[in-house]
């Protein structure tokens, strides 16, 4: 994964990312880091221009720089998944999936993750305190992507188990912690991808509607490149949504909008453009050039490696009005938490909508949702907290 710069943690005594953010944007928007040996660019301007420009910046990965997708491609070897391919292939490997995850098609799903929203809620039962990121931001978009892969239950929380290894962080970081967390994630990328192996060869041929199914019969795919996919959305989708609901929870909080949202006073899906907007849940992405560019006034040359900083773009006054305050408010948001370009995220409908129901059930089910700020330990650069101590009254008759 790509480090942030020192100067972005929000340690005491450190600028917080967000002012680092102001000042590279307003002096120098485009500039090579040379510690990292890598352009950093920061205004949205110039971060969108590079994500829709396919001919002189590629998404393939060839630096280790970027948790986001360096997880993804690690997965599959070197294995192209969609999010590490450029066009015309990264239509081949997108095109089969796209349209279910069109909003028609998230639309019938919410069912299905209003029930998986109830079941991470009825395991909180009796509960006064608990940490909203453990208890819930994690383990509601697992089991969400588990329900739409269709994993039978009683593999849930070995998926659970795979998935908590992929996203385990090392807390003290000593050496053989590190190497203790690498060998887990090792083995359980190794014990998913032979899952998923299996679960594609045995669903060939049939009618289910979930998505191994529909990646096990598309003629598009190579057999390794449909186990790819699964890992992927499980990959892509979670720690990314996890953090939208922590980073959702926080900012209520902190802006004091919690009851408003509750009265319906705010909606709750201005509430989450606003919440990816200022606390984008992935701050960067990386491309590396593949022409020579010149972006404003600077010559980028071939082969060099750029971080394009959403979280930068999504805060510039150039596209909107006091962007340093948050604003559920604004018309338009055009933030671009997802992504800009062929790439623009698969989930971002699924995201929204798993979002809003969680946000709507945990509303109904607590009358009194009031999270602890005290003490916030921030994670970057997929941006959200290690935890959320929250205190809760239960509704009475929910
Ligand atoms: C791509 C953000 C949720 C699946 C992306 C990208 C971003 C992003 C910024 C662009 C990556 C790039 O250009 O290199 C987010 C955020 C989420 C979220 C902020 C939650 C709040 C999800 C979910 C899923 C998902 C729930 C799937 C179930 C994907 C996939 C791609 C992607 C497959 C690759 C698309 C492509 O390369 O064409 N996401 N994502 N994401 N996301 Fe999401």
């Amino acid at each position: 994964m790509e480090q942030p710069p020192e100067a972005i943690r929000s340690q005491e005594g450190q600028l917080s990312p967000f002012d680092w953010y102001a000042e590279m944007r307003a002096e120098d928007p485009v500039r090579f880091d040379e510690q990292r040996e890598m352009w950093d660019i920061f205004r949205y301007e110039d971060v969108d221009r590079v994500l829709k420009d396919h001919d002189a910046f590629t998404a393939r990965r060839t630096r280790e720089d970027n948790e986001f997708s360096s997880d993804a491609e690690d997965d599959t070897g070197m294995l192209q998944t969609m999010i590490t391919a450029d066009p015309p292939e990264h239509n081949r490997l997108r095109g089969f999936v796209d349209e279910r995850f069109q909003p028609g098609s998230i639309r019938e799903y919410q069912p299905r993750v209003e029930a998986v929203t109830e079941d991470v809620l009825d395991a909180l039962a009796g509960e006064e305190q608990f940490d909203f990121v453990d208890e819930f931001a994690i383990p509601f978009p697992v089991t969400v992507i588990a329900e739409l892969l269709g994993i039978p239950a009683e593999r849930r929380d070995q998926f659970k188990a795979w998935s908590d290894a992929l996203i385990a962080r090392p807390k003290n970081g000593t050496q053989t912690e590190i190497q203790r967390i690498q060998q887990e994630r090792q083995q359980a990328r190794q014990e998913m991808s032979d899952y998923f192996t299996k679960l594609v060869a045995e669903r060939r041929g049939g009618d289910g509607d979930d998505f191994i199914t529909l990646a096990a019969n598309t003629e598009e795919l190579s057999r390794e490149e449909k186990v790819g996919f699964c890992i992927l959305l499980l990959l892509a989708g979670n720690i990314t949504t996890t953090n939208l609901l922590t980073n959702a929870i926080w900012s209520l909080e902190e802006q004091g909008l919690t009851d408003a949202v509750r009265t319906g006073a705010i909606g709750r899906k201005q509430v989450i453009e606003e919440v990816l907007r200022y606390r984008s849940p992935v701050q960067s992405l990386n491309r590396i050039a593949i022409a020579d560019v010149e972006l404003n006034g600077k010559q980028i040359q071939a082969g060099d490696a750029v971080t394009l900083w959403l979280g930068a773009a999504n805060r510039d006054s150039e596209v909107f009005d006091t962007p340093e305050e948050f604003r559920p408010e604004r018309r338009p948001n055009r933030h671009m938490a997802f992504g800009m370009g062929v790439h623009f995220c698969l989930g971002a409908h699924l995201a929204r909508m798993e979002a809003d129901v969680a946000m709507q059930q945990l509303l109904e089910r607590f009358d009194r949702l009031d999270a602890d700020l005290s003490n916030l330990d921030p994670l970057y650069s997929l941006y959200g907290l290690k935890s959320l101590p929250c205190e809760v009254n239960r509704t009475a008759s929910p």
